[in-house]
């Protein structure tokens, strides 16, 4: 069995900075919805030009945009193995089409992992979120600052805060999470595929509760 995994939570939960730190030791590709449509729309191809209002109001893409994405990036030889998915699904529908593609290439989704972050800490953690424009790297300005403000650690690229990051944004990415994304919870619990975890604490704390989860 490979490993086909999923993480999820509201925005800001931390699903990006875990998936990152685990994707080495799983030796499976880390695969974000959120990070494939940012480069699409920095790139102007024609998902980015689909996609880019959507984004901007904190909405969903749609699942038809979506899911045909997630399918073809599915197929890639280093998810072969296995993958670990950060931001999506994020409806019904997109669990639904996963299940499928999985099934019909004889695979199934080994454990779904839930990060429970309060909404008045994911404002925070959004509203401090910085992004380097040079090499990508995250930075949060209270919670893990770069040693000079709006500098980047690694390349000295400068800092930056996403479009979507706005607090008016954010209030409504929150309100889609928890309309649409978060009837998910159940729909994997009922196929006992669900483990929550706190996303609450250092990095380290809530990565130690991930790998339990998926063990
Ligand atoms: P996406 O990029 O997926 O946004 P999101 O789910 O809102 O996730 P974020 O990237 O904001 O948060 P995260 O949980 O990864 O947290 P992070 O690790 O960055 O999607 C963006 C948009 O694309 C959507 O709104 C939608 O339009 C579209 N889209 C994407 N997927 C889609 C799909 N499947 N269907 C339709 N549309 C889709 O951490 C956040 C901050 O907190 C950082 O500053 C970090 O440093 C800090 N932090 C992390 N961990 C901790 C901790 N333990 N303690 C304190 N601070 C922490």
């Amino acid at each position: 069995m490979g490993k086909e995994l999923i993480l999820m939570g509201p925005p800001g939960a931390g699903k990006g900075t875990q998936a990152k730190r685990m994707v080495s030791a799983l030796g499976v590709p880390q695969i974000s919805t959120g990070d494939i449509l940012r480069a699409a729309v920095k790139a102007q191809t024609p998902l980015g030009v689909k996609a880019k209002g959507f984004m901007d109001r904190g909405e969903l893409v749609p699942d038809e945009v979506i899911i045909g994405v997630v399918e073809e990036r599915l197929r890639a030889e280093d998810a072969c193995g296995g993958f670990l998915l950060d931001g999506f699904p994020r409806t019904i529908a997109q669990a639904e089409a996963l299940g499928d593609c999985l099934k019909r290439n004889g695979r199934s989704i080994l454990r779904v992992v839930n990060l429970e972050v309060p909404d008045r800490d994911v404002v925070e953690r959004i509203a401090g979120r910085r992004i380097c424009k040079k090499c990508g790297a995250e930075y949060h300005v209270k919670f893990f600052p770069p040693k000079k403000a709006g500098v980047c650690d690694k390349c000295g690229g400068e800092t930056y805060q996403r479009d979507d990051d706005r607090e008016a944004v954010v209030q409504k990415r929150l309100s889609v999470y928890h309309a649409q994304t978060q009837p998910l919870l159940d729909y994997y619990k009922g196929r006992g595929l669900l483990r929550s975890v706190s996303g609450i604490g250092s990095l380290e704390e809530v990565g130690r509760r991930i790998n339990e989860a998926i063990a």
